[in-house]
């Protein structure tokens, strides 16, 4: 029935507005801001992943809903296994699936990272100089390379709707 086709792509494109706008406002937007008001890299570290964690309590149910719907969306592909690596349609959808899967991979270590007991940590002062700079590098990286894999999604979403 197009009206729940409809409604399902709908849904594809509200959780993709909310994943990939939502990390880019903490990236482009919240993260300089911070670093004009706050006092010092622990408060800033600390606030980011208070404002992460907070983001995931929509970002993750926005992940879940981007792979059902988009399951759905490639089945018609999915059960024609014949032409997943015969055209190009199929062969961009591959490359947005495993580009998904190395994004929920890289998300986990993400979430992994920023739990309470680290924020915590970095407020009472316990980590040294050296483990809190490599924890810092490495939610920033994360946190970009998420950013950037998300936009490329996008660009492969872009192409399968041109048939390209
Ligand atoms: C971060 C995850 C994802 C983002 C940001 C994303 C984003 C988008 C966007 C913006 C569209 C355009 C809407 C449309 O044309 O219908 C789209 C279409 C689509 N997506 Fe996704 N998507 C994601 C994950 C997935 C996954 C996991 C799958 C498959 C398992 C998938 C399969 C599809 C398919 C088949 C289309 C329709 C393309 C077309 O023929 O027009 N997507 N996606």
């Amino acid at each position: 029935m197009p009206i729940i086709e409809a409604l399902i792509t709908w849904a594809h494109l509200v959780s993709a507005a909310i994943w990939v706008g939502g990390s880019l406002f903490i990236g482009v937007v919240l993260a300089p801001l911070l670093k004009t008001i706050t006092e010092s890299a622990e408060q800033r570290l600390a606030i980011m992943i208070r404002v992460g964690r907070k983001f995931n309590r929509i970002a993750i149910p926005s992940l879940v809903i981007l792979i059902i719907t988009g399951i759905y969306k490639s089945s018609n592909l999915l059960i024609k296994p014949e032409l997943i690596f015969s055209t190009n349609y199929g062969t961009i959808l591959v490359i947005k699936i495993i580009l998904v899967i190395i994004l929920i991979g890289i998300f986990i270590a993400h979430v992994r990272i920023i739990r309470s007991q680290i924020e915590k940590k970095i407020e009472s002062k316990e980590m040294s100089n050296d483990s809190f700079q490599k924890l810092r590098s490495t939610i920033i990286s994360l946190g970009r390379i998420i950013v950037i894999i998300s936009v490329i999604i996008l660009l492969l979403a872009a192409l399968l709707n041109e048939g390209i």
